[in-house]
C-alpha cells in the first residue's frame, strides 16, 4: 500500500518537473526568438543606411519633350546648357542657323562639357576631351560620342526630344 503511495507521489512530482522543465526550454525559445530579432533588425538598420548611400535614387528618366530656348533667344555660334530629365543636355545654334542637341555628360567620367564658338567644338575640361559637334569624340580620353536628341520647334519654341 505504501509502496502504491510513494509511487503516486514519486509520478505526480515527476510531471512536475516535467511541465517546468518544459516551461524552461519555452521560455529559452522565446528569448531565443527576442534574441535573435534583435541582432536581425540591429543588422538591417546598419545595412541600410549604407545600401541607400551607395545605390543612387531611382529618378525617372523624362521622355516628354523639354523646351531648351525660345525661338531667337540664340545667335549662331552659340549655345546653352539645359536640364534634360535628370541630366544636362546642350543645345548649339550652329553658325548656319540649325540648331543641335545632345548630352552634355561627357562619356569620360560624367563632368558636364562645354561649347567653345572660338574651335567650334564641345570640351571636357576635366581631362581636355574634345568632341565635334555632332557629337563624335575627336580627342582626348571620352571613349563614345555624345548621345543626340532630336530638336524641332513647336511655336514659338525650340523643343528637344529623345528622338
Ligand atoms: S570627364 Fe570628360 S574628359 Fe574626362
Amino acid at each position: 500500500m505504501d509502496f502504491r503511495k510513494n509511487r503516486r507521489e514519486s509520478g505526480s512530482s515527476d510531471s512536475a518537473l516535467e511541465a517546468g522543465a518544459n516551461a524552461q526550454a519555452g521560455r529559452r525559445r522565446l528569448l531565443g526568438y527576442l534574441v535573435g530579432s534583435g541582432v536581425i533588425a540591429s543588422l538591417i538598420s546598419f545595412i541600410f543606411p549604407i545600401l541607400e548611400f551607395i545605390l543612387p535614387p531611382t529618378v525617372a528618366e523624362m521622355d516628354t519633350d523639354t523646351v531648351a530656348a525660345q525661338a531667337g533667344e540664340l545667335l549662331p555660334g552659340t549655345a546653352r546648357v539645359f536640364r534634360f530629365g535628370n541630366q544636362p543636355a546642350i543645345l548649339i545654334r550652329l553658325m548656319d542657323g540649325s540648331y543641335q542637341a545632345m548630352t552634355a555628360v561627357c562619356t569620360h567620367l560624367n563632368c558636364t562639357v562645354q561649347y567653345r564658338p572660338r574651335e567650334q567644338d564641345i570640351w571636357c575640361a576635366c581631362h581636355n576631351g574634345v568632341y565635334n559637334l555632332q557629337g563624335g569624340n575627336v580627342s582626348g580620353p571620352p571613349p563614345r560620342p555624345l548621345k543626340q536628341f532630336a530638336v524641332h520647334m513647336r511655336g514659338k519654341e525650340i523643343v528637344v526630344s529623345r528622338g
